[in-house]
């Protein structure tokens, strides 16, 4: 069950977005809300909010938002405004790929209000409805992963997928709370996942509150544990999967992925249907992130390397899909991921 909102639409139309402040955790839980785009905008690249399928809810509401500025405006003008918004939202991180799918869904709907009058209700109830959707595809991948955490078993997982990174009960960890629920005994593995920690920070947050069995190991330490047999299976999200299957997410799930082929142990995606780009045919053609040097120089306000050193810093890595188990959806499992099955499932 979960216990805290990761966003939620304060009021009516001119309500405002809740947000806990992911930054902070796990030292501190708190609430931020956005009034504004440029606030939403900042949150969203600071990582207030985060995670794939909850920057994706958060920016639906980013547009409702911004038709909180077009009270005094004609439909053309409030439309044109709102577009402007939605193109300054979509600049805010660029591989996740449900911010543009979100986005996009706002933009249809937009393109149907025929009146200025419930241009707002309008777009806050598509808003609400992409909410609601996210919890329930959620809870759906929880049900068609749980086969896959076998009871005494270990499982490691890397970043955070799980409720703070979507409106519902997350992607990787909800076949974990559906086990749980089910009795099952079992112990995760959070890597840390430098530079940010999402792991140590937020994943060994939720599963504690959780009571989950959870350990925090560093990166660079899931290869030995793996070849001491103490691993049986790799969870994680995903932030792109392109038509072949080939999946972004957090840096460091590529070399997991390759540890996990060697050691011959499953290594599943969990993802709803909104994180594929059936657009694109390959990983190649997902766009990295490239976060700044800071972040890895000077490790959370510590001066961890020397100024002005040079710093390579992506936010993500692509995954093939020839290193992928399975990918668990809300439709259905895809095992051994092809362009011909996930066709097939996606679009059904
Ligand atoms: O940079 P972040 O914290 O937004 O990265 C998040 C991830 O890589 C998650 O694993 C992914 O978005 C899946 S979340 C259900």
């Amino acid at each position: 069950m979960k216990t805290f909102n990761t966003l939620q639409w304060i009021g009516d139309i001119d309500g405002c977005l809740e947000l806990t402040d992911q930054r902070k955790l796990p030292a501190e839980f708190t609430t931020i809300r956005c009034r504004t785009v440029e606030q939403l905008y900042n949150s969203i690249k600071t990582l207030a909010v985060r995670g794939a399928p909850a920057i994706g809810v958060a920016a639906a509401f980013g547009v409702c938002l911004a038709a909180q500025e077009t009270k005094k405006l004609k439909l053309t003008d409030a439309l044109k405004l709102i577009e402007q918004k939605i193109n300054y939202l979509a600049s805010s991180r660029p591989t996740a790929v449900n911010l543009f799918w979100a986005l996009e869904r706002m933009k249809k709907k937009l393109n149907e209000v025929a009146e200025i009058d419930i241009l707002q209700k309008c777009l806050l109830i598509e808003a609400q409805k992409i909410y609601d959707e996210d919890v329930e595809m959620c809870r759906k991948i929880g049900i068609n992963g749980e086969k896959f955490i076998l009871d005494n078993s270990a499982i490691l997982t890397h970043c955070n997928a799980g409720a703070l990174a979507t409106a519902g009960i997350g992607t990787a960890l909800a076949p974990m709370f559906e086990a749980q629920k089910n009795g099952k005994k079992f112990k995760v593995y959070a890597d840390e996942t430098r530079p940010l920690l999402q792991g140590a920070r937020l994943t060994a947050w939720e599963l504690k509150q959780a009571s989950i069995d959870v350990t925090v190991i560093c990166d660079n330490m899931a290869g030995a544990l793996m070849k001491d047999k103490k691993i049986n299976a790799i969870f994680v999200g995903a932030d792109r999967i392109a038509s072949n299957g080939d999946t972004a997410n957090k840096i460091g799930t590529y070399s997991l992925s390759v540890l996990a082929k060697f050691h011959n142990i499953p290594f599943y995606i969990a993802a709803p249907s909104s994180t594929f780009d059936l657009q694109i045919q390959t990983g190649n053609d997902i766009p990295i992130e490239q976060r700044a040097a800071d972040e890895v120089s000077n490790f959370m306000n510590f001066m961890s390397a020397p100024k002005g050193i040079n710093v390579y810093n992506p936010a993500f890595d692509v995954t093939p899909a020839e290193n992928i188990t399975a990918i668990i959806t809300e439709k259905g499992v895809i095992e051994c991921p092809t362009k011909e099955k996930i066709k097939n499932l996606i679009n059904h």
